[in-house]
């Protein structure tokens, strides 16, 4: 199917973030993100409390998303949403009402999975960002996922490694909340990581297979850590805040970059794409560019608005999804552990 004047309505509410975007021919039109500060309060994501917030959010984002773009909900030729995986009761509101909505406007309805769409967002024509040739390696790192992933074409993908536990966006949370940061902690501990010296303090590397990852155990050492530093100086959180973040996060970093040294190798492909909330991280998005140089890879970092979770990746998919006619069965479900 042709796609030169089609309008795609992309919904995401698959976590916190109730987003919504209109895409045209690859070009994105308008991204609307509606974050929900209550779970600062909680010190993460409360599921209830999700559900409800993009109960009240989702029309006044698809609203807002339109009008940015442009155009009215009649020019619309599909509706794109994430089915999954993520948090059921937040999966649900999306799931509701793009299918009331789509029905509404008779339009296809097209299904998304969260994890794919982080990696296809490259795919989005903007400046600054490149797409990926196949086959590429794609590491996806998010608050819920850690993962290698084999891409071959849009939608040939194969899992050859990820988290036994937890996922590297939890593990900076999880950090940042020992320090006494709020949630989510990772893009402060950034913040920080970038005024201190990442030899300053040494973190353990935890050992799993070449292509798997493992962050339980970070978490528990910067515990320890910290409970022991604190005993002899209780200000020295606060004292050392910036070389503990930088530390930290050159832990983490290179850690990651171990495991795509390990791709690499194993697969013989050069072309690299990270994606996912982590993938906005300044430590990260430098190791990609070093590695161009350092180890003669193509290296592909998505825009900082395509990093986070948002709705272009899922209208980017939703356009994908549409030009093969691949539409979604009337009896569509949310599924909250949708695999890759
Ligand atoms: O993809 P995402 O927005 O939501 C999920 O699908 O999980 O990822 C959110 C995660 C959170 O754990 C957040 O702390 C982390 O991404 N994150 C960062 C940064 N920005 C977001 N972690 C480290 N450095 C950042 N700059
Ligand atoms: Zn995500």
């Amino acid at each position: 199917m042709k796609t030169e004047n089609c309008y795609i309505l992309g919904i995401e509410s698959s976590c916190d973030d109730t987003a919504a975007a209109v895409i045209n021919n690859g070009v994105i039109l308008s991204t609307i993100v509606a974050n929900q500060e209550i779970h600062t309060e909680y010190g993460g994501v409360v599921p209830e409390l999700a559900s409800r917030a993009h109960q009240q959010n989702i029309v006044p984002v698809v609203h807002q998303a339109l009008r940015k773009a442009n155009i009215d909900k009649k020019q619309l030729q599909a509706i794109a949403f994430t089915s999954g995986p993520g948090l059921m009761g937040s999966l649900l509101v999306g799931t509701s009402f793009s299918k009331s909505l789509a029905l509404g406007l008779g339009v296809p309805l097209i299904d998304v999975n969260h994890m794919q769409a982080h990696i296809l967002a490259h795919f989005i024509k903007a400046e600054g960002q490149t797409a990926p040739s196949f086959p590429f390696i794609a590491l996806t790192i998010s608050g819920g996922h850690t993962q290698i992933v084999k891409v071959t074409d849009y939608f040939e993908m194969e899992v050859i490694g990820e988290t036994i536990d937890d996922a590297v966006g939890e593990a900076f949370d999880k950090a940042a909340k020992i320090l006494g940061l709020p949630y989510p902690g990772g893009p402060l501990v950034d913040k920080y990581a970038q005024q201190g010296n990442p030899k300053a303090f040494k973190f353990p590397k935890p050992k799993v297979g070449p292509l798997d990852f493992s962050f339980s155990g970070l978490k528990t050492s910067v515990l320890y850590f910290v409970e022991r530093e604190t005993a002899k100086n209780s200000n020295f959180v606060s004292e050392n805040m910036a070389d503990i973040c930088a530390s930290l996060q050159y832990t983490i970093v290179s850690y990651l970059m171990d495991k795509l040294k390990n791709a690499v190798k194993q697969t013989g492909i050069k072309t690299i794409a990270i994606g996912g909330g982590v993938s906005a991280n300044s430590g990260i998005r430098a190791a990609m560019v070093d590695a161009e140089k350092r180890y003669g890879w193509t290296t592909h970092i998505p825009r900082f608005e395509y990093c986070t979770d948002n709705a272009a990746m899922i209208a980017m998919v939703g356009e994908l999804k549409y030009k093969e006619g691949n539409f979604a069965a009337k009896d569509v479900v949310a599924s909250a552990r949708l695999k890759l």
